[in-house]
């Protein structure tokens, strides 16, 4: 409040300075007043002269009437004759009547001066007192100017003592909270409102998820539009098709999947689970179609990747990850991996950890409903007790035994090499690639193939198939014999040998 006081006595003196300042330059009359004074200077010393010249006139008349008495003496006396008498007196009396002249003459002429000189004093006098006038009229604005300015400002004064009023304050302040509450709101609805832009339609995943298939709505809208048009997307993968496990544990993963999907339909919290065992497993797999089977959108991200953020960042990036899989309506399965990284013994992590730790905790400690948080580590022994109490289920997801090898061999060959199918383009014609499998790769051969690759992982067993394909691809009849697929086998088992 002294703040706002002092701002508005500020500003006052600023509109009172910029309101009366036309008036305070006033232009001065420096020109009338040394016109005047030079006038003055000239009448009188023109006045002066005239003065004397006409006292010499004047002389010179007395002396010429004093010598007309003289001469008249002197003819009664009978100095001199009548002749020169009359003689001496006409030539005394035309200097009269000259001298008289001239007095005449000057005295036009002075008073013609006089009036020039009168006439351009005037104007000087005129020039003055309109300067004054002016001069005074201004005065009266700046004072009439100030007088209102101090009108205003009391006004404001009183305006505001009238606010400061007890009863008043109360009103200032709500309406005052009011509008400063609704500049805020309308800043964070804004901030809300892009970044539900952002999240939504311009399909921005924070920067720790690095594969998801929650591409905001504009997905949907896809969907939705490809629906009008009949075109159905492909249904979710069956579960039986897609991954293989012991049968107790591939029962127990279904159900949680079967689950999952009457929970999610229901509005009901999916429980969070841990998924650990050896690499390459299934796990991340497992949590992938767990999304897809129950009809659920996911996002994988990897603990380790947090330490791409500068400190102080990466708990920011925890928090945003979490905003965003909230949006996710449909539901979202948001999974971990690597997650000793962060859930390792509180007393080997770094305070930067800890506070990761922290954030992330804080952000899965209260179920919400359309999240479901699936972490996996090949290093269960490394996680802290606490971390590990955070979730209901625990699942172990070990390396496949031999009938699941045996699985695993046929799954990969009916995706890799029979139902593997390309167009080539050859002397501009499209030419179709089909693989085959020759007769000798017969079932004891993979069954064979499940028992010599015992300790290897699921991954391990697509990354063969994979190679039996592009060996089969080099060959001129597109075909896995028994040789490349013992070979493949074998280089596979003596590899692993020496790790
Ligand atoms: N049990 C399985 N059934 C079918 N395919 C599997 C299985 N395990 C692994 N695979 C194949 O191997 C690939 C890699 O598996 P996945 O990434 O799920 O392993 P992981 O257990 O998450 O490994 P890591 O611990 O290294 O992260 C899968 O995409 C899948 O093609
Ligand atoms: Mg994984």
């Amino acid at each position: 409040m002294k703040r706002l006081l002092l701002l508005i006595f500020f500003l006052n003196i600023v509109v009172s300075t910029s309101a009366t300042q036309p008036f305070t330059n006033l232009p001065s009359t420096p020109d009338a007043h040394e016109t005047i004074k030079h006038l003055t200077e000239t009448r009188n010393k023109l006045a002066a002269e005239s003065e004397r010249w006409h006292q010499q006139r004047e002389t010179s008349l007395k002396q010429l009437e004093d010598q007309l008495t003289i001469l008249s003496q002197q003819k009664d006396r009978g100095t001199i004759g009548e002749a020169e008498y009359q003689q001496q007196k006409a030539t005394i009396e035309a200097k009269i009547v000259t001298t008289r002249e001239e007095i005449k003459r000057a005295m036009r002429t002075g008073e013609k001066i006089d009036d020039v000189i009168l006439h351009v004093f005037g104007t000087g006098w005129d020039t003055l007192i309109n300067g004054q006038q002016e001069q005074e009229r201004r005065k009266t604005l700046v004072a009439q100017a100030a007088v209102t300015q101090d009108i205003k400002n009391e006004g404001e004064l009183a305006r505001l003592r009238m606010m400061l009023e007890p009863e008043n304050l109360t009103k200032v302040v709500t309406y005052g909270t009011l509008g400063a509450a609704g500049v805020v709101g309308v800043y964070y609805l804004w901030k809300l409102f892009y970044r539900y832009l952002e999240i939504n339609w311009l399909e921005k995943a924070p920067a720790l998820v690095h594969e998801t298939s929650f591409q905001g709505r504009y997905a949907d809208f896809k969907e939705y539009v490809l629906a009008l048009f009949n075109i159905t997307p492909p249904p979710p993968p069956s579960f039986d098709e897609e991954i293989i496990f012991e049968p107790k544990l591939e029962e127990k993963l279904k159900t949680i999947v079967t689950s999952a999907k009457i929970l999610h339909e229901r509005g009901l919290p999916i429980p969070s689970m841990l998924l650990y065992g050896p690499p390459g497993t299934g796990k991340t797999w497992y949590a992938k179609l767990l999304a897809k089977a129950s009809g659920l959108r996911y996002a994988l991200t990897s603990a380790d990747r947090f330490s791409q953020f500068e400190e102080g960042k990466d708990v920011q990036a925890v928090h945003d990850l979490f905003d965003w899989a909230e949006q996710c309506k449909e539901g979202i399965v948001l999974f971990f991996d690597e997650i000793d990284a962060l859930g390792a013994h509180r007393d080997k992590l770094s305070e930067r950890w800890i506070r990761l730790l922290n954030a992330f905790l804080a952000r899965t400690g209260t179920n919400v409903p359309n999240i479901v948080i699936v972490v996996a580590t090949n290093r269960i022994q490394a996680l802290d007790p606490a971390f590990l109490n955070r979730f209901p289920q625990k699942i172990n997801i070990p390396l496949p035994g031999p009938k699941e090898r045996e699985r695993l061999f046929a799954l990969y060959l009916k995706k890799y090499i029979i139902n593997e199918k390309r167009t080539i383009m050859r002397n501009n014609q499209e030419v179709a690639l089909q693989l085959t499998i020759a007769p000798d790769v017969t079932d004891a051969i993979i069954t064979q193939a499940a028992n010599r690759t015992n300790g290897l992982s699921g991954r391990q067993i697509e990354q063969m198939l994979n190679e039996m394909r592009k060996r089969c691809y080099l060959t001129d009849n597109l075909q896995l014999t028994k040789a490349i697929f013992t070979d493949v086998v074998e280089q596979m088992v003596t590899q692993e040998q020496h790790f």
